[in-house]
Order: structure tokens, then C-alpha cells, then sequence
């Protein structure tokens, strides 16, 4: 029988830190304790857990006495400055934020692909970037069984990838733009306009509503942003395979919630749909929408709210003659697959 844990959350009141009360209360987590923290602007005001209520604190130095696991998404810089307090605690640190994940001597772990990982920790445990998580959870398993070669990865992010500020910067956006604007050719041609009367976009460096932009995070000097170089490193990091050929561009798209993927698969067998179909039919947290005639294939709305990862679209990559190329898009919740689900499994593997 397994001790129910005393549980912290840090960045309790974002966007990843309320699915991660959610999803602790749905996957019945044996918890003894539940800690709320985040800055002193949230402080007293009360979440419900399990039907009471949970007073959030504001988040200090003493935050983690008697916490055994802590999971933290209230941002890089506040995981950097409370790391050494969690572990002189005695706690684990799960932590969603990109501050530790390249670091040696810290898992990176997606549970269904490398949950070995977690146990070499030294109290920190760090989860991967939310688009990476959603890609393996689909690609591990077919790495496993014909061997990936090169990956190809195009995004098609969605604005809560910037949390609730991201979310609500498409909304208030998009009410500008309908309130101002008299139809389509209107919209168009005053698109600039109305929107340099309303707030600056702040969650985003362009506008987000009705738009798209390939800029996530910042540019690097070989001409990929961060966000990009992220599903390079970490993928490797994941799958133990440092020399992997990974390259993607990431887009950001007016989807609310849930980001969608374009993948193009090399490997180092000859592969049929079909064979990739049935590896997925049997992978953890993977579902098949995989009929596109009828019009069945992953969308964001129909990933949104759901731990797991959508698969579809699966067809042989024409432009490759020796049958070694697959064509697949995926969608996957990024505030729970994507982070707070993902966390809550690693909290499980402890
Ligand atoms: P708060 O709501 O009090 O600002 P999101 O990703 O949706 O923007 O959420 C970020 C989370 O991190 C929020 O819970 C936020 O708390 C919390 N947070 C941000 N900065 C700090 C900080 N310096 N100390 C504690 N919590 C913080």
C-alpha cells in the first residue's frame, strides 16, 4: 500500500497550475496534503480540492517543509530561485518550466516513453516541453518498433501555450476586431487599426487573433527559436538517442487551447500505414482519429480536456520512393498532456 503524499503546487492559480489540481482530483492521486502557492497578489483566495476549499499562500522559503513532491509552473525564474529550498526539504521538485530540463543529473520524462528516468533523480524531476511530450507520446512507440531515423515536425500552437494571459489576449483581440470591423473586407483592411486602439498585444510579440506567426520564443543564432531547439535537444534527451535527426518550426495559431503537429517520419525500415495504425492502436495514451473520409482526424477542440494524444492523417510520405516515409498529425492538450497530466504521472512514478 502506497503513503498518500503531501502535495505543493507551485503557480497553483495559472493556467497549468489549475489543471493540475484538476487532474489530481481526477486521477484520485493519493494525496495527504494539498499546498496552493503563488505570488502574494493570490494569496487567501480559495480553490476547491476534492469539495473544500484549498486557501492559496503566498509562495516563500518555508513553503516546502513537511512536502514530499512539489510540482512547479510558475515560470523559469521562480523554479531557478526555490529549487534549493524544495530539495533542502527534503521534497521532490517536479518542475514544468524549461529551467533544468537540458541540465545532466536531471530526468526529463514523458512517463509513457522513459518513465526509468525518473528514478536517477537527485530532486529534481523536469517536465519536457509541452509540444515535445505531445509528439513522443506518438513517435516513442514507433521509434520502438521500426527504428526513426529523421523527424520533421511542423506546430500549430495555441494561444495557451502563454498560459491565461495568451488565452485571453486572443479573446479580447478578437472582440475588438468583431465589434469594429463590418464584414470580411473591413476586417482586412482595418485589421492594423483596430487593434492599435486596444492593448498592445503583451503575451505575444504579433497579433494572435486571426493571424498566425512562426515566432515561439526567442531567435537563436542559427535561425531557430528557442521553442524550436527545444524539440531538437529534448527529444534526444528523451530517447536517449543524442545524435537523432530533429528539425521543426513552430507556429503560433489562433487555436484557443491544445496544439497540433505535422509530422513527417524517416525510418530506418520500410513502413506501411498500416503497420504504424496498429503499433499506435496499442500505445499508452495515444487515440487513432484516423479516417479521414469520413472526417475523422485530431483537431485542438477535440484534444481540448483530454490527457491523451490524437493521431491521424497516417499515410506514406509520397515524396520518399523506398517506402520508409510516414505523414501523421497529431493534437494533444498542452495544459494537461502537455504539462499538468504529464507532471501528475511523474508524481506517480514516485
Ligand atoms: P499569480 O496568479 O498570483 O500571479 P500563467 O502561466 O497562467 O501565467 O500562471 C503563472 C502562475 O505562476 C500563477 O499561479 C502565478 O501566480 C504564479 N507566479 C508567477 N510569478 C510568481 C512569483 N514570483 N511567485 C510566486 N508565484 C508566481
Amino acid at each position: 500500500m502506497k503513503r498518500p503524499l503531501h502535495v505543493a503546487i507551485a503557480g497553483a492559480t495559472g493556467a497549468v497550475g489549475v489543471e493540475m489540481v484538476k487532474t489530481l482530483e481526477s486521477r484520485n492521486f493519493p494525496v495527504a496534503s494539498l499546498k496552493l502557492l503563488a505570488s502574494a497578489r493570490s494569496a487567501g483566495k480559495k480553490v476547491k480540492f476534492r469539495g473544500e476549499d484549498v486557501t492559496v499562500e503566498e509562495l516563500g522559503e518555508k513553503s516546502f517543509e513537511g512536502v514530499d513532491v512539489a510540482l512547479f509552473s510558475a515560470g523559469a525564474g521562480v523554479s531557478k530561485q526555490y529549487r534549493e529550498a524544495v530539495v533542502r526539504s527534503g521534497a521532490v521538485m517536479i518542475d514544468n518550466s524549461s529551467a533544468f530540463r537540458m541540465e545532466d543529473g536531471v530526468p526529463l520524462v514523458v512517463p509513457e516513453v522513459n518513465p526509468e528516468d525518473a528514478k536517477n533523480h537527485h530532486g529534481v524531476i523536469a517536465n519536457p516541453n509541452c509540444t515535445t511530450i505531445i509528439m513522443l507520446v506518438a513517435v516513442a512507440p514507433l521509434h520502438r518498433a521500426f527504428g526513426l531515423k529523421r523527424l520533421v515536425a511542423s506546430t500549430y500552437q495555441s494561444a495557451s501555450g502563454a498560459g491565461a494571459k495568451g488565452m485571453n489576449e486572443l479573446l479580447s483581440q478578437t472582440k475588438a476586431l468583431l465589434a469594429a470591423a463590418n464584414g470580411m473586407d473591413e476586417l482586412a483592411e482595418r485589421y492594423r487599426d483596430v487593434l492599435s486602439r486596444v492593448d498592445p498585444p503583451s503575451a505575444f510579440a504579433d497579433p494572435i487573433a486571426f493571424n498566425v506567426f512562426p515566432h515561439i520564443d526567442v531567435f537563436g543564432p542559427n535561425g531557430y527559436s528557442k521553442e524550436e531547439m527545444k524539440m531538437v535537444n529534448e527529444t534526444r534527451k528523451i530517447l536517449h538517442e543524442p545524435a537523432m535527426r530533429v528539425t521543426c518550426t513552430s507556429v503560433r495559431v489562433p487555436a484557443l487551447r491544445a496544439h497540433s503537429e505535422s509530422l513527417n517520419l524517416e525510418f530506418s525500415r520500410k513502413v506501411t500505414p498500416e503497420e504504424v495504425r496498429k503499433v499506435l492502436a496499442d500505445a499508452p495514451d495515444v487515440i487513432l482519429r484516423d479516417d479521414p473520409a469520413a472526417g475523422v482526424y485530431p483537431m485542438p477542440v477535440d484534444a481540448s480536456g483530454h490527457g491523451e494524444v490524437l493521431v491521424g492523417r497516417i499515410r506514406s510520405d509520397l515524396s520518399n520512393p523506398d517506402g520508409t516515409g510516414i505523414e501523421m498529425f497529431v493534437s494533444g492538450d498542452q495544459l494537461l498532456k502537455g504539462a499538468a497530466f504529464n507532471a501528475v504521472q511523474i508524481a506517480e512514478l514516485l
